[in-house]
């Protein structure tokens, strides 16, 4: 079985009348902006949301590093090779971060990790693409990481506040990946013809593939409208997507290549640029486990998983010598 087989299921957005007195108190602290902590009172309803959003989040960061990891041993000079890294690395961080968050919701990490193995949650569309050449390590750093951003940063003001903590650290780091990769880009698009032309490859692969990051579009998102009313999600899915198209643009006009949308135009009314969607088809079938690398990318982590199991136990077994050395010292 593969992850993100699992299939959405829906939340009707609760009316103050539908809530009982704590429900409606409750509220009442997020619409005054108070962070909600692991010990206060939460609906049930809060607590599985944040489960999912933060557990699906950690495995995106974990999952993330697979894509990346396959080129470091490939980079082209000693300094790109020591960047890729320590970005692999500040992925790892950034998945246990959030993992220690969601542990404050009372879900174990081993639970969220047999989640991830047996297809209960999912991780982001986006590393189920495979990166074929050093260009996507900079299409990866400039648009995923960029879109990453464009979700993350409203999140840092969101209402729990250990994923809020979480994530103000994780926002720094990312911002300079996302600076890592323009500069892979800029590189690669003011080199030679057959640079630029892996670069502009890299950025048709990747275009469409950032935009879905964000989500379907606002009729189909099952959990924004309850999300927002709880401060999980600060903006719906559809605005998210519309600023990055707005700030990347000039971005990739900068670098001197096209966006592969023919639609792509300013709008003078709007003042945004009006683009043509992604196709949704594709979406829902990568996030139903078949998109190009989704076998491989959870057969690679269940391996990771099971080649780790004697850390873990030796950690374990270590941990119950040392306590019973400890209560027999005492
Ligand atoms: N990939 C996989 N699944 C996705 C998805 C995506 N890009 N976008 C939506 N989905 C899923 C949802 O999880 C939901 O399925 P579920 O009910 O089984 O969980 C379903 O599609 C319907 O979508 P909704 O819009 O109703 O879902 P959300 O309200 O949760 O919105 C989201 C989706 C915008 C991704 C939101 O969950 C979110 O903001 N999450 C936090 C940020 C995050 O997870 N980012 C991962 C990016 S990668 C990353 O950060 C790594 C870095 O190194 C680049």
């Amino acid at each position: 079985m593969y992850a993100q087989m699992v299939k959405s299921t829906g939340q009707a957005v609760r009316t103050r009348d539908d809530m009982t007195v704590e429900e409606r108190a409750f509220q009442d602290r997020i619409d005054r902006g108070e962070k909600i902590e692991p010990k206060d009172w939460m609906p049930e309803g809060y607590r599985k949301n944040l489960i999912r959003q933060i557990g699906q989040h950690a495995h995106s960061e974990i999952v993330g590093q697979l894509p990346e990891g396959n080129w470091i041993t490939r980079a082209p000079t000693l300094e790109r090779k020591a960047n890729l890294l320590a970005k692999v690395q500040d992925e790892a961080g950034h998945g246990l971060y959030l993992y220690c968050a969601a542990e404050t919701l009372g879900v174990s990490r081993d639970e969220l990790f047999d989640m991830l193995h047996t297809g209960k949650m999912k991780y982001s569309s986006i590393f189920n693409y495979p990166t074929l050449t050093w260009a996507d390590m900079g299409a990866v750093g400039w648009l995923v990481d960029g879109a990453a951003i464009m979700n993350q940063v409203p999140l840092q003001r969101t209402s729990y506040g250990p994923y809020a903590r979480a994530m103000v650290r994780i926002c720094k780091e990312e911002s300079f990946h996302q600076r890592q990769g323009f500069q892979v880009m800029l590189t690669m698009a003011r080199g030679t013809k057959d640079q630029k032309r892996m670069a502009q490859d890299a950025l048709n692969r990747f275009w469409y593939p950032a935009l879905m990051m964000f989500g379907p579009s606002d009729k189909e998102s099952v959990h924004s409208a309850q999300s927002m009313a709880w401060k999980i999600k600060m903006n719906t899915n559809d605005e998210l997507r519309q600023k990055f198209v707005d700030e990347t643009v000039p971005q990739a006009e900068f670098l001197g290549l096209s966006v592969p949308d023919e639609k792509l135009t300013w709008n003078e009314e709007t003042e945004h640029y009006d683009y043509s969607e992604p196709d949704w088809s594709e979406f829902f079938d990568v996030i139903s486990g078949n998109g190009p690398c989704n076998a491989e990318r959870l057969k690679t982590r269940k391996k990771a998983w099971d080649d780790g199991a004697w850390v873990r136990e030796a950690m374990l077994a270590h941990a119950r010598k040392s306590r019973a050395r400890r209560e027999a010292a005492e």
